[in-house]
């Protein structure tokens, strides 16, 4: 890539310092402050959480045991306590005279912008919590969301979290199959979804979708579905089953009495893939949930009443529960929602609303960096130069490693060399950051996320579970339990227990999936990537198995074998290894039967887990037991020569052939 003319080892030994008129008015303002709490942490873990439990959150009935250890690794924190997170996001800051400040700068895909007071929020909320009731939906019960990025996405979140209801986001991108399975896993009783969502100029069904996965059976659960008028697009309404949310919101009080509920409530489940091919519903509290989201939103990203943040995600990941519908509204600080993408109408979008919004605080992901650096140096008219970024004074980054040259162009270009970057490492299962800069306290090493957030003990490990000596790679795991970490997989502890406490490290550390390494001189930790069979394609997480499954499924495919391999714009791009029932194909033939199999994966999943690479063989490289040896997969995948030892293989031909088809 030429993303910069310096080169990412070239700018990963580079230390950036902290800028003083930074750290001066930070809410973590020196090392020595950021060492401090984590002597506090280290002295007294459950008393450090439960001070900050009682500092940020308003509870309805106060905590009086903070850490219930007695069944882990199914942590309970706060337990005895009762609050409520929508009242924590608007209501106290309506009754602390912030009603008329804006909570969110709603920017639509063609650039309408619509402004929403705290108030406004609460009331919207309070209409669907009422029009939720009304339909039965009761405390504990699912409700799926299916909503593009809008102010009725994060209302709709907050209205399940106000009558206790716990909600579930599928992200728009996924496919029909996809929301059933989610749908029927959940047991969801309500589906809130839209008609159409508007992306890059374009109009694509949501509606239809939802008709499609009832279709396909298994849905019996659902009631009702709520349908937002997004694009006015016609869309079939089924009689007795799908409401219009502007009717029944209409016909709602404007205010709604929270329901007080238990900190480990569950607020919501968030699938996400794993090492076999079925997703998990990653089960997230009430209390430990945002006493860590709204803890992290002001440490890391320095939130002050003044700050215009934005978080670019989609609510349909956990980036953007986290940031975007629990953290800032927590804090009751302003932000920025965005419904479409930064390439329309073109690929200045994010720089010319950083300049229309006057954002002070921008978090994004490496991946639409990467792909904006391109940009950039391809159409002059699109570089940020061209517009006036002043207004910023932080950069974040989250979903993957970024890569240093990257890091350093937007140090540069978008941070105009004096804002940090927070590069925040965490998972859907964390809940939020794990391990950040915090801006007023670290200098920054690109490519590097620094340390653990105060009162998080991760450490780097051998397979024994035993630290391994800073310099030495390893497996990343978290010693002591967090008030943010995941509860459970929803309707499977015992997966939950295999997936992150396996006993191969004694059952007591928490397992997060990835390798990492601790600089030698700084203890800096650098994520190496995952150790299981989890992709990381542009932030996207998904697992080889499902999509292997996806391409199974397909009548004319006898077998697949599905690895990453590395890409300049996407960080991992997907490769499938395809065996079909019939003779291989060549030529035109293969070149279609490919598009025909993306197209399949599409259906199954979604347009984002469409393998870059499909290499048709006649068979796979197999042990003698008939193991897939993935591990030479990957590397004739990469297009390097394979220099392993091959003498366990059944069929080492095979690996010839498939290096060859492409
Ligand atoms: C995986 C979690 C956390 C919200 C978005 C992704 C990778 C995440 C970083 C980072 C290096 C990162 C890890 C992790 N990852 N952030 N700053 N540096 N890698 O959440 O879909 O649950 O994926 O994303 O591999 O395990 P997710």
């Amino acid at each position: 890539m030429t993303a910069s003319n310096q080169t990412d080892a070239q700018a990963a030994t580079t230390q950036v310092p902290v800028p003083a008129e930074f750290a001066q008015k930070a809410h973590v303002a020196s090392r020595a402050a950021y060492d401090e709490l984590c002597a506090q942490a280290q002295a007294d873990h459950a008393g450090f959480w439960a001070n900050h439990a009682r500092k940020l959150l308003s509870w309805h009935k106060p905590f009086t045991k903070t850490l219930d250890e007695s069944d882990a690794p199914f942590f309970k924190w706060f337990e005895d306590g009762q609050l409520n997170a929508s009242y924590n996001c608007l209501d106290r800051h309506v009754a602390n005279g912030l009603g008329d400040k804006v909570a969110i700068i709603f920017e639509a895909d063609d650039g309408t912008v619509t402004r929403v007071t705290y108030s406004e929020l609460l009331e919207r909320v309070c209409r669907l919590a009422n029009a939720l009731k009304a339909e039965g939906v009761q405390k504990g019960d699912r409700v799926v969301i299916y909503l593009p990025m809008s102010v009725e996405g994060v209302v709709a979140m907050q209205a399940c979290a106000r009558i206790g209801a716990t909600h579930s986001v599928v992200f728009g991108g996924f496919s029909a199959q996809s929301l059933r399975d989610r749908v029927e896993d959940a047991g969801a009783v309500l589906l809130i979804t839209a008609d159409e969502q508007q992306r890059g100029g374009k109009s694509l069904p949501l509606k239809a979708i939802v008709d499609e996965a009832i279709g396909l059976g298994g849905c019996d659960s659902i009631r009702r579905v709520i349908v937002f008028r997004r694009t006015g697009g016609k869309v079939a309404m089924t009689e007795g089953r799908d409401v219009w949310l502007h009717d029944v919101m209409a016909a709602q009080p404007a205010t709604c009495e929270p329901e007080w509920v238990s900190a480990e409530h569950p607020l919501f489940l968030l699938y996400t893939s794993g090492s076999t091919g079925k997703p998990k519903g990653v089960q997230h509290s009430t209390g430990g949930y945002l006493l860590h989201a709204t803890l992290t939103t002001q440490w890391t990203f320095d939130l002050k009443p003044d700050d215009v943040f934005w978080c670019t995600a989609d609510i349909g990941w956990v980036t953007g529960h986290t940031y975007v519908t629990y953290g800032p509204l927590s804090n009751g600080g302003t932000q920025v929602v965005f419904e479409g993408v930064p390439t329309y109408p073109d690929a200045a979008r994010f720089w010319r609303m950083i300049e229309a919004h006057k954002v002070s605080i921008f978090y994004t992901a490496p991946t639409a960096i990467r792909a904006l650096i391109k940009a950039a140096e391809t159409t002059p008219e699109v570089h940020p130069r061209n517009f006036n970024l002043g207004s910023l004074r932080l950069l974040g980054t989250v979903g993957e490693p970024i890569n240093p040259a990257a890091w350093t162009w937007y140090h540069r270009e978008i941070g105009g060399g004096r804002c940090p970057i927070v590069d925040t490492f965490w998972q859907t299962e964390t809940g939020g950051h794990m391990i950040t800069p915090l801006p007023g306290a670290h200098a920054l090493t690109p490519g590097s996320c620094t340390l653990p957030f105060p009162g998080i003990d991760a450490a780097v490990v051998d397979e024994t579970g035993k630290e391994v000596p800073w310099g030495q790679g390893g497996v990343l795991v978290v010693r002591k339990p967090w008030p943010s970490m995941i509860r459970t997989i929803w309707g499977d502890p015992e997966r939950f227990k295999k997936s992150y406490y396996p006993a191969d490290f004694g059952g007591k550390y928490y397992l997060a999936g990835d390798g990492a390494i601790r600089d030698a001189d700084t203890g800096y930790f650098t994520i190496t990537g995952r150790i299981d069979d989890v992709l990381n394609v542009s932030g996207h997480r998904m697992g080889t198995m499902e999509i292997e499954s996806a391409l199974v499924s397909h009548p004319l495919v006898a077998e697949a074998a599905v690895v990453g391999r590395p890409d300049d714009l996407t960080g991992e791009a997907i490769c499938a290894f395809v065996v079909l029932k019939r003779s291989r194909p060549s030529g035109e033939e293969a070149r279609q039967l490919a598009a025909e199999l993306r197209n399949h994966v599409a259906q199954e999943i979604g347009p984002i887990a469409k393998p870059k690479d499909i290499r048709f063989g006649d068979n796979l490289p197999k042990t003698r037991s008939g193991k897939i040896m993935r591990r030479l997969l990957r590397v004739i995948a990469k297009g390097d020569a394979v220099t392993q030892d091959t003498s366990t293989l059944e069929n080492p031909a095979i690996l010839d052939q498939l290096a060859q088809a492409n």
